[in-house]
Order: structure tokens, then sequence, then C-alpha cells
């Protein structure tokens, strides 16, 4: 089964076609990179794939099933583009906070909290309030709460804005290191070099379309290709194009 297929859907706001027409599967043990310009429709493809927006056409399923229902969500680890979290909770509260919706055992979070606390380079800012951290800060707590449930599927929007450098090699030893046991990932991001370094797939978007999908290796990897070179290529040469994958079954 795949955690998730996205089958030839479509998103309009008003006159504005957000998503058109995108088929996509994430399998299993993959990083899928989401790229895409402003406005490309990365974060209304998420949105949907969460269930969080109905598609106007076209079929989502997560783990086999409608995106909205229990099951699938359970198994759903989720950082939003922009989180705006309780400012007078300290970060393990905040993790606390959201083990109890997810009707963790308090034991069970306290264990994890704490380690992934730690592990995001926040153990020992755990017990300030995140109305005092910055804005990476916030990014490295929110990394840690789409985490706490050790979720199989995981979707990040945007996680590496506001991280330094230290963070993202945490981040990416973090993701990679999911992968390797299984889980799947799948994030959008503006940061090329860096989805080059931790994805096995990339997908770019471009007006709602899906304009490539491929491995890394595929479209970046015959040595004078980097994937900010493909990036701007795909963008230029896809002028009215319509591109996509075809959905698995
Ligand atoms: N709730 C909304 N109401 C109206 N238009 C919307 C809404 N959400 C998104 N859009 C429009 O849909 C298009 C896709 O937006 P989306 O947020 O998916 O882009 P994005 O790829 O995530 O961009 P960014 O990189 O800036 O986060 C944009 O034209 C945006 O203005
Ligand atoms: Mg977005």
């Amino acid at each position: 089964m795949y955690p998730v297929i996205i089958d030839n859907v479509s998103k309009n706001f008003g006159f504005t076609k957000a998503v058109n027409r995108i088929s996509l599967t994430l399998r299993q043990g993959e990083i899928l990179g989401c790229l895409g310009t402003n406005g490309a429709g990365k974060t209304t493809t998420i949105k949907m794939m969460l269930g969080f927006i109905a598609p106007d056409s076209g079929k989502i399923e997560v783990f086999g099933g409608d995106p909205r229902q229990a099951l699938a969500r359970r198994r759903i680890g989720y950082m939003p583009e922009a989180a705006y979290y309780y400012p007078y909770l300290n970060a393990y509260e905040l993790l606390t906070f959201y083990g109890g919706v997810c009707g963790m055992e308090r034991s069970v979070i306290r264990k994890r909290a704490g380690e992934l606390l730690e592990r995001v380079g926040l153990g020992d800012a755990a017990g300030r309030l995140l109305r005092t951290y910055s804005k990476g800060m916030l990014q490295r707590a929110g990394i840690a709460q789409s985490l706490l449930h050790d979720p199989d599927l995981l979707i990040l929007d945007e996680p590496l804005t506001g991280l330094d450098p230290l963070a993202r090699i945490q981040f990416r030893d973090m993701i990679t290191e999911l992968r390797d046991q299984g889980k799947t990932v799948f994030f959008s991001s503006h940061e090329l070099s860096e989805a080059e370094l931790i994805c096995d797939r990339v997908a770019i978007i471009k007006h709602g379309e899906l304009v490539l999908c491929d491995t890394v290796d595929a479209v970046a990897g015959d040595g004078g290709q980097n994937l900010e070179r493909v990036f701007l290529k795909t963008l230029e040469e896809t002028q009215g194009e319509t591109g996509g994958e075809e959905v698995a079954r």
C-alpha cells in the first residue's frame, strides 16, 4: 500500500487554479521534496493531503483511505509553514499538550518529548516560554512536535526555513534516519541545495501543475547539473506546458 496517492487532483480558489490535475504517488521509505516558486501550490497540495481542504476534483488516498479519517491522521506527523503556538507554554509543555491531543500515555510523552527536544537542540531551552524563542528555535520545536507520536508519514511545510547550518545538518540526519527506519517524508522547500542532499525524489510544481517528478540522481546526477540549475531550466522550459506523473495503483 502506498502511503499517499494523489490522483488527478485540482483545487481552485475563485479564479486561481492553485492545484491543477496533479498526480503523484509517495512510496514507503522515501524522502520526496516538493519544490516550486511562491504561490506554486505546494501548501495547497499539503493541505489536501492532510484532509484540511477538499479537492474540487480528483482523489487523495492516505494509507489506502480518506485523509480525513482518524486512522490515516494518526499515522501522519505535520509541521505547518507558519505555526502559531501558545506563547505562554514552554517547549516541553507544548509537546505534552500535543501528546495529550494524540491520546498518548503521559509516561511515553515524557520520554519522547525529552528525547526529541534534545535531538533538535532544545534540551537546554525546553523550560523557556515559546514567546522568548527565536524563529529557528520555534522551527525546531515544530519539528519535534511533528515527530512526537512516531508517525509513519511526515509532512513538513518548509521545515528548513529559519534553521541555522547546524540545525540543517541535524534535520538532515534526523530525516534520513527516519527514512532508513521505513518512514515516508514529504516536505516543501525553497532550499534547493539542501533538498538535493536530503531527497530521494523531487517534485517541481509550477502554477499548480506538476512539471517534473523524478529521482535526484536522474535529474541532477550527472555532475554538471545541480538541482538549482535543473529547477531554473524546468521553469523556463515548461512555459504553458503541463506535466505529471501517472498515478500508481
Ligand atoms: N485560502 C486561499 N484563498 C485564496 N487563494 C488561495 C488560498 N490559499 C492559497 N491560495 C492561492 O493558491 C495559490 C497557491 O498557494 P499555495 O499557498 O499553495 O502556494 P505555495 O507553493 O505554498 O507558496 P509559498 O512558497 O509562498 O508558500 C496562490 O496563488 C495563492 O494565492
Ligand atoms: Mg506554502
